[in-house]
């Protein structure tokens, strides 16, 4: 059974709800999910895994949120040994740099020698059903690179 580290960040909820919907969607698929919070998560045990996921907000003019900063910095030192990964988060386009954070991750990830197995996805604010659409071939992505 393929194991997948899915780590979010939220602060009002929104991610929070998507990263759960994720997690029910890949097993009901048959992965083994593990759901945590960037801010309690070991960024050095991703390669433990066959994919990772990460579902993040953008903060403060386009900033990686505080409590994943230390996730994010300890990435820089991680060999992710070509685990399979995707990124994907809801901000808001009411702000400058939307999104922004999305994009930090996945360069991170591809520099810590992660392999993309799907475009990023941002979202608008709440989550509508062309955005579900969207989450779920992320992660179809994600399980199809692990058959
Ligand atoms: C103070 C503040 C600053 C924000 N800055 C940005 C930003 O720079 N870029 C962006 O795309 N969204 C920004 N957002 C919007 C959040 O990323 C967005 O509301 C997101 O859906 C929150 O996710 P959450 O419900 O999981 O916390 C900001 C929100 C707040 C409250």
């Amino acid at each position: 059974m393929s194991k997948i580290f899915l780590g979010y960040t939220s602060m009002s909820g929104r991610n929070e709800k998507i990263a759960g919907n994720l997690k029910s969607y890949l097993e009901e698929k048959g992965a083994e999910v593990d759901l945590e919070q960037l801010v309690d998560a070991d960024a050095f045990r991703l390669p433990e895994y066959d994919a990772v996921i990460t579902v993040t907000y953008t903060y403060n003019d386009g900033d990686i949120p505080d409590e994943a900063q230390d996730f994010f910095e300890d990435l820089q030192d991680v060999d992710l040994a070509k685990t399979k990964f995707a990124v994907l988060g809801s901000s808001s386009k009411s702000h400058i740099h939307f999104g922004r954070a999305v994009d930090y991750f996945t360069m991170e990830m591809n520099s810590s020698n992660g392999d993309q197995v799907a475009d990023s996805v941002k979202i608008n604010e709440d989550p509508d059903d062309d955005d579900y659409a969207r989450i779920h071939q992320l992660a179809d992505y994600v399980l199809k690179s692990l058959d």
